[in-house]
């Protein structure tokens, strides 16, 4: 039986739709599914306003409930469709949309099916999914025939979509521009995130643009979007029919928020732009290392992608830069160990010695 989740003291962070109820298309009868999403920090970031002159904030989504920005929308999606009377619903993903339907489901008592690329999703996203009891399926073909298949499925059996394409899905995630405009009490110059299906550089932009038109912003941000360069069917402009890319996650061909996202770059005076994975996993490497947030590969391109624009003068000094890091690491960590300096890394074993450990850490004793 679905399960609404109980009232809880305002002092703590209630998730998005308790929180800015007022500005979400929800009702009395719509019960709140959720697990505390959103309220997500917004960390300054040092060494990346000093590489570039900007002033550079990180919006670090991997803090959310199953460790990655879907929450916000998923949050949303099952709500509307426990409010709806779904009993199960299905999705198909490259790992954290399954995670986050797998846990939102399970928390609302009713099933759900995901569907993901055989063999191309992380270890953690995977292990999230079976933890949360949901029906994985690994077909054989990637993301995008998998997407094919959960819409029809959805247009002809009694399971409810709950991909980007089903509009609660953006109408959640577009709370994270909230949570920026509240921090910086205005719209930041450029905002810069991953872009996969576009459904989250599309939310940012309606959030933004809902705020400007509530008067509590003087401008829209100008919406920079990166793909991978193997899989970058918008900066391209037509469909990748085999992408490539070993940021997984946003390893899609035809991106279904694809006309939301020509819209908001048009109005928002954005830019799409291509990374190679070196550069991601150069940027994922200083991100770790001298800013200290751990995310995953595909989230580090919002980093990479702020680097190039930086070098290609784009940016100018002072301007004011939010990057949405959208997954934790530790979904995908085994490229921690293989970015660390310059090379495969297998921590060194040392016996139970302090002095022996002093010096393998070239510590000297200190004289009194
Ligand atoms: N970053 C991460 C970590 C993602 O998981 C995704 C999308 C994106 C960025 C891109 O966001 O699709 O809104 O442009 N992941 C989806 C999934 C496709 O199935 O988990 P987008």
């Amino acid at each position: 039986m679905a399960t609404e989740s109980p009232r809880i003291p305002s002092r703590q962070w209630r998730g998005v739709l308790h929180e800015y109820a007022d500005r979400l298309n929800i009702s009395d009868a719509t019960p709140i599914i959720t697990l505390g999403e959103g309220g997500t920090p917004l960390i300054p970031a040092p060494a990346l306003s000093a590489r570039t002159g900007a002033q550079v904030w990180v919006k670090f989504e991997g803090m959310n409930p199953t460790g990655s920005f879907k929450d916000r929308g998923m949050t949303m999606a099952i709500s509307k469709a426990v409010e709806h009377g779904a009993k199960a619903v299905i999705c198909a993903s490259t790992g954290n949309t399954s995670a986050s339907a797998a846990a939102y489901a399970t928390h609302a008592g009713i099933k759900a099916a995901v569907l993901v690329p055989e063999g191309k999703i992380a270890m953690g996203k995977l292990s999230q999914a079976i933890a949360h009891d949901a029906e994985l399926l690994q077909v054989q073909g990637n993301f995008d025939d998998c997407l094919d298949i959960a819409r029809e499925l959805a247009a002809n059996y009694p399971v409810h979509l709950v991909n980007s394409v089903n509009p609660d899905r953006i109408e959640g995630q577009k709370t994270a521009a909230f949570e920026v405009v509240e921090v910086l009490q205005d719209a930041p110059d450029f905002h810069i995130v991953p872009v996969g299906n576009a459904g989250n550089y599309t939310a940012y932009f309606r959030g933004y643009s809902e705020e400007l038109e509530r008067g509590v912003t003087t401008k829209l941000p100008r919406m920079f979007g990166f793909q991978a360069s193997g899989s970058a069917p918008l900066v391209l402009g037509h469909v990748v029919k085999n992408p490539e890319t070993i940021a997984s996650a946003i390893r899609i061909g035809n991106p279904a928020s694809w006309g939301f996202a020509l819209e908001a770059r048009e109005k928002s005076d954005g830019y799409f732009g291509a990374i190679d994975d070196a550069k991601i996993l150069e940027a994922y490497r200083i991100l770790s290392a001298e800013v200290g947030i751990f995310v995953e590969p595909a989230s580090a391109i919002s980093v990479a992608g702020l680097l190039e624009r930086a070098e290609a003068g784009q940016i100018p000094r002072g301007s004011t830069v939010v990057l949405t890091v959208t997954g934790h690491g530790l979904k995908d960590p085994q490229w921690a160990l293989r970015t660390a300096n310059g090379g495969d890394i297998t921590p060194t074993v040392v016996p139970v010695d302090a002095a022996e450990i002093a010096g393998v850490l070239g510590l000297s004793k200190a004289t009194a």
